[in-house]
């Protein structure tokens, strides 16, 4: 009997897997009863670079989620509505779901895996994290027996490619950006990669399984790379680091399985000597860190046509693989099983280490009032350097031993009043 596949979208990612679902040469043996049957699209008008049957296309995409005749529904359209929707109309309706969204699944995850789990039914989401990187089936099954305390991620790909583009070829944000949309990596709006809201949503799905629990979206941390110049590259460099937008989820206490959890995106200097310094372009790469396992690191395209049509294919196989199998009980290790919220602790008790620039007045004793500040509050300064001007003004780098977040914001707010202190370009987080 063969397997019918509805597709929703025929943009970067459906084209891709349509094009790897139909060349033979790649293809399972248990893919060989795979038919692409619907593909829906908004625009039949639109020049294709597969070729497809006339009848295949439509634009009716509610009409493919409640065709009785279709088992595995394929969502890569993107978007909140009427992607959430659609899936979970497909729920409803008996089907298998594949998708890439993970803008949808970290919002909606509760309602979508509720009525999957109620309606017998796997959502598969290996696409929507890492691109083409196995990371989902990993934590879900092969890692399932450790207890895992932190996860730390390049996990999109469009700002790692700019910023190792800035890093190496000293180019401008904006022109790099543009090289991103036309290779296919960014999304619809870019907005969400450079703010870092698509590593938010990937981080907290990555979270939820890791930590076997819902994690709210609004909980995440986030902030992106816009503020990133080519002067804290070159002092970052300077100082033995690189800049990369982290993805971090972690045990506030790592040997504690209930201990509250931390979930942020930053821009972050990495020395130079970490695994995730030597990620770049369009790569990904997550660092699991756990108990017994010690470190894994997962590494490979985080986006693009091919990169995320073979995660996405690799979910299809699994569901065809189901659907071959008669029985009527649900594999634990595919669904989604956890109900409960993790316990997200705020930003200001985070303990990390800072970078911060300061433009101040070329006067004796800045530096000093400077540590003083710092000292107010307990926060201890690992190096202070003048190390150079701005037209008339000082530039002074400070990086900090850990401290805790909020205690370094107060002595910021004290700072900030200090009449030498010009401005501070730049604050980040350090590795
Ligand atoms: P895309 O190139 O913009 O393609 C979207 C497709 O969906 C297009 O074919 C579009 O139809 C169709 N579509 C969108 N809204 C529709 C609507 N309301 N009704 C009918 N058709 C609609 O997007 P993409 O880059 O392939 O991304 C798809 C999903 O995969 C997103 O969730 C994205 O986050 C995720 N993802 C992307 C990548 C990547 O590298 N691009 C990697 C991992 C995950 P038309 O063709 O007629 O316009
Ligand atoms: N826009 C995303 C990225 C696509 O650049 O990583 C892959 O999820």
């Amino acid at each position: 009997m063969g397997v019918k596949l509805g597709i929703l979208g025929l943009g970067t990612v459906g084209t891709g897997t349509v094009q790897l679902l139909q060349n033979s040469g790649f293809r399972h043996p248990l893919l060989q009863s795979v038919e692409i049957y619907r593909v829906g699209v908004r625009s039949l008008d639109k020049p294709r670079t597969v070729t497809l049957p006339e009848s295949v296309l439509t634009t009716d995409l509610e009409a493919i989620v409640t065709d009785p005749a279709i088992d595995i529904v394929v969502e890569v359209m993107g978007g909140l509505e009427p992607a959430r929707s659609l899936i979970l109309k497909a729920i409803q309706n008996g089907k298998h779901v594949v998708t890439a969204n993970k803008a949808a699944i970290s919002r909606f995850g509760d309602e979508i895996f509720s009525a999957a789990n109620q309606a017998g039914v796997y959502v598969m989401l290996e696409a929507a994290v890492g691109g083409g990187i196995p990371v989902i089936q990993p934590l879900k099954q092969s890692l399932s027996v450790n207890s895992i305390h932190t996860i730390t991620g390049i996990v999109n790909g469009t700002t790692n490619y700019i910023l190792s583009r800035m890093q190496t070829e000293g180019s401008h944000f904006s022109d790099v950006l543009a090289d991103a949309q036309r290779l296919g990596y960014a999304e619809a709006d870019p907005t969400a990669d450079v703010d870092g809201l698509d590593a938010a949503d990937k981080i907290a799905i990555l979270a939820s399984l890791a930590f076997s629990g819902r994690i709210k979206l609004e909980d995440v941390y986030s902030e992106g790379i816009r503020q990133i110049s080519k002067t804290d590259i070159a002092y970052a460099e300077k100082l033995g680091f690189v800049i990369k937008l982290l993805a971090i989820a972690n045990r506030t206490t790592p040997s504690s399985s209930l201990s509250p959890i931390s979930v942020r995106v930053h821009p972050t200097l990495v020395p130079k000597t970490h695994p995730l310094a030597s990620i770049n372009g369009v790569n990904n790469a997550i660092l699991i860190e756990g108990e017994p396992i010690g470190q894994v690191m997962l590494f490979g395209p985080g986006a693009g046509a091919g990169a995320t049509a073979s995660a996405v294919s690799s979910d299809i196989l699994n569901l065809v693989a189901v659907l071959k199998t008669s029985t009527s009980v649900q594999n634990s290790l595919l669904k989604c099983g956890h109900q409960d919220y993790c316990q997200i602790v705020p930003m200001a008790e985070l303990i990390t280490r800072f970078y911060t620039r300061f433009l101040t007045q070329d006067q004796p004793g800045v530096i000093g009032k400077l540590g003083t500040c710092f000292g107010n509050h307990g926060v201890s300064l690992e190096s202070i350097v003048q190390t150079g001007f701005q037209g008339e003004l000082a530039e002074i780098v400070v990086v900090t031993h850990d401290v805790r977040e909020g205690d370094f914001r107060q002595a910021l707010t004290e700072i900030h009043t200090l009449a030498a202190v010009d401005t501070i370009p730049s604050l980040l987080r350090v590795l």
